[in-house]
């Protein structure tokens, strides 16, 4: 007997339930895992009741007073206070040791971190997130393609609890494709005011003959203070057109305009580090990082990946701060790290 062709229709339909079916197993997934955590919190409240109550900020510097939240900002909330009636015991845990914020990366999930770095610490923050495209980081490629409202609200934490470890003169970086950036811009300006949105050329995007394949990303820089936030020009000007055509009245090198095209890294680039499927050209973090701190700031990446970041800060003499989810990643990062501690030695 033949067996009849399912029509166009029939398979388009048959896709849809199938995407459906994949979102509701990401739901119930991150159902799953919010009921474990507050089980698990649950449970361990008893003994570790710093994890519930006041828990020790990772580091102790006197600048978290310094943030002026009048500015329409809403201040970090404060943990609430849970009674603790239970006698000290040898077995009680230790609290975590305050200790100056010095360069360091944490391996973890950014969303429990991020809260225990005082806040008003951090000059520039540095965000390249998953773009929930289904990259496969560690946890499988499900777990970077949630339903487009649980991301975009990810997103938005994120973006809040970034801005609440920032100096009152600091700066915020979001990079984002061009899928997000218009919730992302709105979700943004919502919370800090924006002094730019760089259109980051990559020189070529994925290739595609449906539409003109995209070639660019969106890098959004916002600032706590429209006036006082920095602006240093001095080290990331480039020779102007005029200057490039050898016309006479070029005045000199001057600020480069909001569109930087900057070669995204090929498999074989030479800074390419082996092992992570997105990494960012140090040309791009540089210049993030010249005009936005001064020696001995504290730079922050929240999802490091490769420790892009942290690297260029450690090259220009800035404090950082990573973090990083996966174990693998963190170890990489360290590796890069510790390279250019040995560069570094063996130039003095
Ligand atoms: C787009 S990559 C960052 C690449 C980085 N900019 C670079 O140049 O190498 C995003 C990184 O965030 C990490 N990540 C995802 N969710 C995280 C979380 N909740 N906490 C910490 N890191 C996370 C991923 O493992 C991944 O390495």
């Amino acid at each position: 007997m033949l067996s009849r062709q399912p029509r166009r229709d029939e398979t388009e339909l048959g896709s849809a339930v199938d995407s459906l079916r994949d979102e509701v197993r990401v739901l119930r997934d991150v159902l799953d895992e919010i009921r474990e955590a507050l089980q698990w919190q649950n449970n361990n409240a008893a003994d570790f009741p710093e994890l519930v109550q006041n828990r020790e900020p990772l580091g102790q510097t006197g600048c978290e007073t310094q943030t002026d939240w009048s500015a329409g900002l809403q201040p970090p909330s404060q943990p609430t206070e849970i009674p603790d009636n239970t006698e000290p015991t040898p077995d009680t845990p230790p609290t975590l040791p305050s200790r100056e914020l010095l360069s360091e990366v944490l391996h973890g999930d950014c969303y429990e971190l991020l809260p225990t770095i005082p806040s008003g610490c951090v000059e520039c923050l540095f965000i390249d997130p998953q773009y929930n495209i289904g990259l496969d980081y560690g946890s499988g490629s499900q777990a970077d393609r949630l339903p487009p409202e649980i991301y975009l609200r990810q997103m938005e934490r994120l973006a809040q609890l970034a801005v609440e470890r920032l100096t009152p003169t600091g700066s915020l970086w979001f990079l984002c494709p061009e899928k997000w950036a218009d919730e992302m811009g709105i979700m943004l300006s919502k919370l800090l005011p924006r002094r730019n949105r760089i259109i980051w050329r990559e020189t070529f995007g994925q290739y595609r003959e449906t539409s003109y394949p995209s070639g660019h990303r969106h890098l959004f820089y916002h600032v706590m203070d429209e006036k006082l936030s920095p602006f240093f020009t001095d080290e990331i000007r480039v020779p102007s057109q005029r200057m490039l055509s050898g016309d006479k009245r070029a005045a000199g090198p001057r600020v480069p305009d909001d569109v930087w095209e900057i070669p995204r890294l090929v498999g074989n680039a030479s800074e390419r580090v082996e092992g992570h499927p997105c990494q960012l050209p140090e040309a791009m973090l540089k210049r993030i990082v010249l005009c936005s701190t001064r020696p001995g700031d504290l730079i922050a990446d929240p999802m490091s990946g490769t420790g892009t970041t942290l690297r260029v800060a450690q090259i220009l003499g800035r404090r950082y701060l990573g973090i990083e989810k996966e174990a693998r990643f963190v170890d990489l990062i360290k590796d890069r790290l510790a390279q250019e501690r040995q560069r570094e030695m063996f130039l003095q």
